[in-house]
This record gives C-alpha cells, sequence and structure tokens, in this order.
C-alpha cells in the first residue's frame, strides 16, 4: 500500500516518462524529440508550469480501462511557460502515448490553456505530433477536435496562435492548425493531409509518397497550408522563440518594441540607385527592405511561395512592422490568386494585433490570363485590396517604381486610408506602361513612338501622383529608413475606428 505522497510522486514520475523508455528510442531514431524535450527547448529555462498532469483518458472500450493504457497526462504535455520573458501557453502532443492520439482528456487539456490564454491575452502555441482521432474513443474524440476548433475560431484576433507540425497530423486534425495564424513545419518528419497515400489511392487512383502528399515542401511551396519549414525539430523551435520575439501578447497589446541598436536615421545610400534605370529591368525588393530595416534582421513568411509578393516581419527603431513588397524578381511583381490570398491573410494578421504595415510597391498589375480569370482573380485579389482598405493600423506605403493601373490602388494606396505615402524619383503611377496604352488611345494611328514619348513624359514618373496628393512627398530612397521611423514615432497614437458592425464579409 503506497501513501498518497507516493502515489503523487509515482503518477508524476510516470507522466515525465510518457510512453516508455522503448517509445521514447523510437521517437529519438526518426530524428524527433519528445513532447517535453520540445516544451524545454522552446520556453525560458524552468519557466514551465503544467497543468494536467494527472488527467486521465476515460475510456473504458477495448481494454483501455487497464491499468497499463492509463498514462498520467494522457497524450499531450499542457502548461504555461515564457519566451524572452514573455508568457506563453503551450501544448505538446505526445507521440509516444497512444500516438499522441487526441482523446476526449487530451483535447479538455488543450482547450483548457487556450481558454486561460484568452483569459489573460497571451499567445497559443501548439507543437503538433499526433495519429489523428483515439480510434477507441470514437466520437468522444471527435467532439474533442470540435471543441478545439471553436476555441481556435473564438481566439482568432484576440491572441496569436501558432502551430508547430512535428509529426503526423491528418483527417480533422488538420484543421486545428489550418485555423491558426500561422502554420509551421519540420521537414521530412512532418506531414499535414487531410487523407493518406492509400485513401487517395482508392479514391482517385493516384501514386503519392506521404511526402509528396503532404510534406513541408508541398504545403510551403505548392498548397500555401504552411508558412514556413524548417530543418529539424531543434532549428524549428529555436526559430519559433525567434518569431515569437515579434509578436505582441494579445490584440489588448501593442506591437513590441525592443532596445535597437541600428540608428534610427541611418542612411541607406545604395538604395538611391539600387532600382534599375530601364523599367522593365527586375532587382530583389529583399535587398531594399533588408537595408531598410533594423539589423537586416526580416523573418519572411511563406518565402516559397507565391514569391511575386513578399512578406514578412522586421523592426523599425526596435518596433516590430509588418512589410508587404511586391517583388520585381518573379513575374515582374505582378498581383495574382496565390500572391493576394498570401499579402491579405498578412495584412490582416498585423492590423488584428496592432503591427503597422509597411508596403513597397513595384507592381505592373494583375496578371492576365484565363487560368487566372476562371480560378477568380477577381475575388481573391478583391481579398488584398479589402485587408488594406480595412485596416486601422498605421499604414505607410513606398512605391519604389511601378503603380499601375488598380493594383496601385490595391497596395496601401492613400484612397485606402494609407497614413504616409511616398514615391521615389523612380515611380511611375499610370494605368498602365507605356506601350500598351499607346497601342490603345492610338490604334492605326502613326507616330507612335513619338506618342509613346509623350506618354513617359507625362505619365511615367511620381509627379502625376504628387500633384494630386496622392503621395505625401516623392523622396530620396537613402532616406526612407529615417523618414519610415520617424513617421512611425507619429502614428504610434493613430486611432481609426471602422463603422459597427457584426463582422465583416470579405469575398472569400
Ligand atoms: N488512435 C489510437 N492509437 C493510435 C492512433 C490513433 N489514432 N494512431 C496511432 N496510435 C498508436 C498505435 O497503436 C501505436 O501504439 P503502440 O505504441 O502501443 O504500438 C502508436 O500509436 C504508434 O503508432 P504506429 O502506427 O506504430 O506509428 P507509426 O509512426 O508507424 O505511424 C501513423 C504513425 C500516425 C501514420 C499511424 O499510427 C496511423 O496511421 N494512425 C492512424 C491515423 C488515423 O487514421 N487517425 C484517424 C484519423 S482522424
Amino acid at each position: 500500500h503506497l501513501t498518497v505522497k507516493e502515489r503523487i510522486d509515482k503518477k508524476r514520475k510516470a507522466a515525465l516518462a510518457g510512453g516508455g523508455q522503448k517509445r521514447i528510442d523510437a521517437q529519438h531514431k526518426k530524428g524527433k524529440l519528445t513532447a517535453r524535450e520540445r516544451i524545454e527547448l522552446l520556453l525560458d529555462s524552468d519557466s514551465f508550469v503544467e497543468t494536467d498532469m494527472f488527467v486521465e483518458h476515460r475510456c473504458s472500450d477495448f481494454g483501455m480501462e487497464q491499468d497499463r493504457n492509463k498514462f498520467p497526462g494522457d497524450s499531450v504535455v499542457t502548461g504555461r511557460g515564457r519566451i524572452n520573458g514573455r508568457l506563453v501557453y503551450v501544448f505538446s502532443q505526445d507521440f509516444t502515448v497512444f500516438g499522441g492520439s487526441l482523446s476526449g482528456a487530451h483535447a479538455q487539456k488543450i482547450c483548457k490553456i487556450m481558454d486561460q490564454a484568452m483569459t489573460v491575452g497571451a499567445p497559443v502555441i501548439g507543437l503538433n505530433d499526433s495519429g489523428g482521432a483515439r480510434i477507441q474513443e470514437g466520437v468522444e474524440s471527435l467532439a474533442g477536435y470540435a471543441d478545439i476548433f471553436l476555441r481556435n475560431v473564438l481566439a482568432s484576433g484576440v491572441v496569436p496562435q501558432i502551430s508547430m507540425i512535428m509529426g503526423p497530423c491528418a483527417g480533422g486534425a488538420v484543421y486545428s492548425p489550418a485555423l491558426t495564424d500561422f502554420t509551421f513545419m519540420v521537414k521530412d518528419t512532418s506531414y499535414l493531409f487531410i487523407t493518406g497515400p492509400d485513401v487517395v489511392k482508392s479514391v482517385t487512383n493516384e501514386d503519392v509518397t506521404q511526402e509528396q502528399l503532404g510534406g513541408a515542401k508541398t504545403h510551403t511551396s505548392v498548397s500555401g497550408v504552411a508558412h514556413h519549414a524548417f530543418e529539424n525539430d531543434v532549428d524549428a523551435l529555436l526559430n519559433l522563440r525567434e518569431f515569437f520575439n515579434f509578436l505582441p501578447l494579445s490584440n489588448r497589446d501593442a506591437a513590441p518594441i525592443r532596445e535597437c541598436h541600428d540608428p534610427s536615421d541611418r542612411s541607406v545610400p545604395t538604395l538611391d540607385t539600387i532600382v534599375p534605370f530601364e523599367s522593365t529591368k527586375a532587382y530583389d525588393m529583399l535587398d531594399i527592405i533588408q537595408a531598410i530595416v533594423d539589423e537586416r534582421d526580416f523573418f519572411e513568411i511563406m518565402p516559397n511561395y507565391a514569391k511575386n509578393i513578399v512578406v514578412g516581419f522586421a523592426r523599425m527603431n526596435g518596433r516590430t512592422v509588418g512589410i508587404v513588397g511586391n517583388q520585381p524578381k518573379v513575374a515582374s511583381g505582378c498581383l495574382d490568386i496565390n500572391s493576394s490570398v498570401k499579402g491579405a491573410r498578412f495584412v490582416r494578421f498585423c492590423d488584428a494585433f496592432n503591427i503597422p504595415i509597411i508596403t513597397f510597391v513595384d507592381v505592373p498589375g494583375f496578371l492576365p490570363g484565363t487560368a487566372q480569370e476562371y480560378g477568380g482573380i477577381i475575388r481573391h485579389g478583391a481579398k488584398l485590396l479589402y485587408a488594406f482598405a480595412e485596416a486601422t493600423v498605421p499604414k505607410i506605403t513606398i512605391i519604389t517604381r511601378k503603380a499601375y493601373g488598380g493594383a496601385y490602388d490595391v497596395m496601401s494606396s492613400k484612397h485606402l486610408r494609407g497614413d504616409v505615402n511616398y514615391a521615389w524619383p523612380s515611380a511611375e503611377v499610370a494605368v498602365m506602361g507605356a506601350k500598351g496604352a499607346v497601342q490603345i488611345i492610338f490604334r492605326g494611328k502613326e507616330n507612335q513612338a513619338e506618342a509613346e514619348a509623350e506618354y513617359v513624359e507625362k505619365f511615367a514618373n511620381p509627379f502625376p501622383a504628387a500633384v494630386r496628393g496622392f503621395v505625401d512627398d516623392i523622396i530620396e530612397p537613402s532616406s526612407t529608413r529615417k523618414k519610415i521611423c520617424r513617421d512611425l514615432e507619429v502614428l504610434a497614437s493613430k486611432q481609426q475606428v471602422n463603422p459597427w458592425k457584426k463582422h465583416a464579409n470579405i469575398p472569400l
């Protein structure tokens, strides 16, 4: 007979041991860390405060009621901790216990920390590594998923939610990560899909591997389901710490400011010559972004998906900002379906969490063609327009070169309540490029070259926008960092409120 104290110690020890050494070894052999090792790496040392270590599943079918099938804490480790001193709630699914599968108890543990995170205003990070619904529990497990989904939705826009996929995540399980703000993956050891390769084969007769169907490469470059992929567990968790530093704790919090050693008035002379003289020649928008932000530190989101738009987080004079930029290096920086959706979701995250948005514009328009029209570019392009228009955070826009057509309006223009809109001397704000314009308005006429020259003289420069006040100033590129930092100081007290509504109806 054990005393209560002895029983407590025994249970705690059992909880720490998860599914036992054999399964821990198997986890390590796959190149994966255990649920607890992951938490340890993610959080500041000794900051983890665990909840529900004694919770056990309540299933009594299929022999599950037997002691050998009970694991204190069940298949998930939950609690709170700190990342660089800032509060965060975490759940980490334990693959060594029933393959990390989701029991009713497992779901309740996750819901509990999500509820607490909402109450106090702190982000939730989920480390996913799970074989899906606990098969022995049936509908109890499905109910558990729905309880989590509901909380994901209610927490959306209230506290940042991040999913790190570090193993399997299949079936209904994928919809929790899909509802969170950011989904990251670990290369080679994680996958996300609705149904696995066997079901795919039987339904569509396609031969596809797990990796091809739902691996990190697929989701970060083809589907756009995941926002970043990392090399291994350690790389992923260390990057997650860095990423976390950019985020406010909740929508009640301002964007974090950290000490900055990069002078806010630093001139960047290289920018004065970075835009090529010929307007058809490409350059890399990332060079501009990195040169302007603090210490060249730019955390790019979705770097391998819809590369014609660049989005990510950086700091200006220590303050977190969201950066959006057209990428002239890819498809001339055209907006298409994927880049519009990518941009829109990012802009909406920033707006929900009080992060100022800085937009670099070099856009020749929307991508023409049947593929785009049939795919619904009108509806999807509207998302980006909508997102910029509804955003009430500080918005600073820099037109580096082209701002053509409807895309000019979309890219955080003055008309969509841009607070500060600058043009570089190389800016061309026009309905379209000179060649196309002349072909339409002087169709069949002689002296096309002359007409083109006239068009360029009239429109291919920043003045038509500047004389109307559609840009606030034409600035030397080298002064851009200094000007943005100064403007952000002023805009820190910006207040703007949209009309009351139950919720808006963004075109989906
Ligand atoms: N429910 C209950 N137990 C599960 C489970 C689930 N959904 N998924 C895995 N497990 C258990 C296994 O029985 C095994 O238990 P054991 O350690 O006592 O032998 C353990 O978790 C590890 O699973 P295993 O299949 O050996 O690991 P693997 O790495 O070879 O494969 C999966 C992992 C996820 C691909 C595989 O377990 C699987 O296909 N699971 C079912 C997925 C599914 O269809 N879920 C329901 C959809 S929502």
